[in-house]
C-alpha cells in the first residue's frame, strides 16, 4: 500500500522508495487471514474426500474416501430420468390414446417423445410439425396441423390412420368417361361446384363423394366443394385425376399411400399412441364431439 501517513511508530522492513515510501511490516486484515485458512482447509478435505492426485508410476491417482466418479454421478442421474419415465411408460401401456389426451401431465410428456417419433418417421413425409409435402402432383402428403382431415381428425381416426395405413382409392374413368364429360365434372369440380352438373350423380361419382359432393372420411374420398385440393387443383389437375383415378393401377394415374406402421412392425403400441396425441396436438384435431359421429368434414 503506498498510503501516506503518519509512520512514525510504524515498522518498516527498511525499504523506501522516492524518499517517501516505505514497506510498512502491518498484519493483514484478520478476514483475509480468516480466509486463506478456510481456504487450505477446503483444499485438504476436498483432497481427501475427492479423486485427487494422480500416482503416475503406477497408472492410478488417489481415489478419495466420498467413493464419487464422474460416471456414478451421471448413471445416478440417468436412474432417476429412468425412474421418471419409466412411470409413464408403464401407465401409457394400457391407455387409450382418447384417455392419454384426457390426461394433461401425460400428454405433455407424450409430446415430448413424440416429437422424436414424428421426426424419424413421418416428416419425411408430412414434413416437419406436418406442414405436408408436395410433389409435381400437388399434396405428396397431406398436411397433418390443419383441420381439414381426409380420414378424420378425431383421435381415433388419427390413431387409425398411422396403424393401418391409408389408401384412398378412386377409379380411373378413361374408358367410361367421355373427354367432354370429364371437361364438364372437372370444370364444375374446379369452382367448388361438383352437383352443378347432373353428371355427378348419373356417372357415379356420388357413390363415393357422397350427394352433396363432401366426401366420406371413411373412405377418404376428398371433399369436392371446399376447394382445398389433395392433388393438382388446376382444371388440367383435376381432369388428369378424373381420367386416371387416385392408386387405380393406372401408371398416369394419383399414387397416395401411407404405410401402415402396425404392419411394419417399426413402432410399438406405446409409440403408435403418442404419435396419434402428438398430431392431434399439432392443433386440428377435432374433439369427440357425440352428436356429430357422422359428419363429413373437409379433406385437403
Ligand atoms: C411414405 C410416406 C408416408 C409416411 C412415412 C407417413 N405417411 Fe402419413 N400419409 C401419407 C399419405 C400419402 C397419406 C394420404 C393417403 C391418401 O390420401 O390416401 C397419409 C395420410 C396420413 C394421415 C391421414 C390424414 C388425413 O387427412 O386424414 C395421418 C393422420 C398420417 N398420415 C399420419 C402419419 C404419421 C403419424 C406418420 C409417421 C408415423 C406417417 N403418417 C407417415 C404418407 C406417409
Ligand atoms: C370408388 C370411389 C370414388 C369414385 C366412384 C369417385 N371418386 Fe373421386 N376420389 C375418391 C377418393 C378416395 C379420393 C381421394 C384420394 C386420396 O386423396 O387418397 C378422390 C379424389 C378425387 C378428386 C381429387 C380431390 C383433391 O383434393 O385433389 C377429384 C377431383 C375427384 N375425386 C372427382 C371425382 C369425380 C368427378 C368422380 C365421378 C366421375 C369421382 N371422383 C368418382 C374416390 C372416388
Amino acid at each position: 500500500m503506498s498510503e501516506k501517513h503518519d509512520q512514525s511508530d510504524a515498522q518498516t522492513t527498511g525499504h523506501v522508495w522516492d524518499d517517501d515510501l516505505a514497506d510498512l511490516t502491518n498484519q493483514p486484515p484478520r478476514w483475509w487471514m480468516l480466509g486463506l485458512t478456510a481456504s487450505a482447509l477446503f483444499c485438504v478435505v476436498y483432497f481427501i474426500y475427492y479423486p485427487s492426485f494422480p500416482i503416475v508410476t503406477l497408472n492410478t491417482f488417489t481415489k478419495g474416501i466420498g467413493g464419487w466418479t464422474a460416471i456414478k454421478e451421471m448413471e445416478d442421474a440417468q436412474d432417476e430420468v429412468e425412474a421418471v419415465r419409466g412411470k409413464f411408460e408403464a401407465k401409457l401401456k394400457g391407455m387409450t390414446p382418447a384417455a392419454i389426451l384426457a390426461d394433461s401431465e401425460l400428454t405433455e410428456y407424450v409430446i415430448r417423445s413424440g416429437k422424436v417419433l414424428f421426426g424419424d418417421n413421418c416428416a419425411a413425409c408430412h414434413g416437419q410439425n406436418g406442414i405436408g409435402t408436395h410433389d409435381k402432383d400437388g399434396l405428396f402428403a397431406p398436411i397433418l396441423n390443419d383441420d381439414d382431415w381426409l380420414f378424420g381428425g378425431k383421435i381415433d381416426d388419427i390413431h387409425a390412420s398411422i396403424e393401418n395405413g391409408r389408401r384412398g382409392i378412386m377409379t380411373a374413368n378413361k374408358e367410361i368417361l367421355s373427354a367432354a364429360e370429364i371437361d364438364v365434372l372437372a370444370d364444375a369440380a374446379a369452382k367448388g361446384q361438383p352437383t352443378s352438373t347432373p353428371l355427378f350423380a348419373e356417372k357415379g361419382c356420388t357413390a363415393c363423394h357422397g350427394e352433396d359432393g363432401k366426401g366420406f372420411q371413411a373412405m377418404g374420398s376428398a371433399n369436392l366443394t371446399d376447394k382445398i385440393w389433395r392433388f393438382d387443383g388446376s382444371v388440367a389437375g383435376i381432369k388428369r385425376t378424373i381420367t386416371h383415378g387416385v392408386n387405380a393401377g393406372d401408371p398416369q394415374g394419383r399414387v397416395a399411400d401411407m404405410p401402415s406402421f402396425k404392419q411394419a412392425g417399426k413402432l410399438s403400441d406405446t409409440e403408435m399412441k403418442k404419435l396419434a396425441v402428438y398430431v392431434y396436438k399439432f392443433g386440428g384435431g377435432q374433439p369427440d364431439a357425440p352428436a356429430a359421429a357422422t359428419d363429413a368434414k373437409p379433406a385437403n
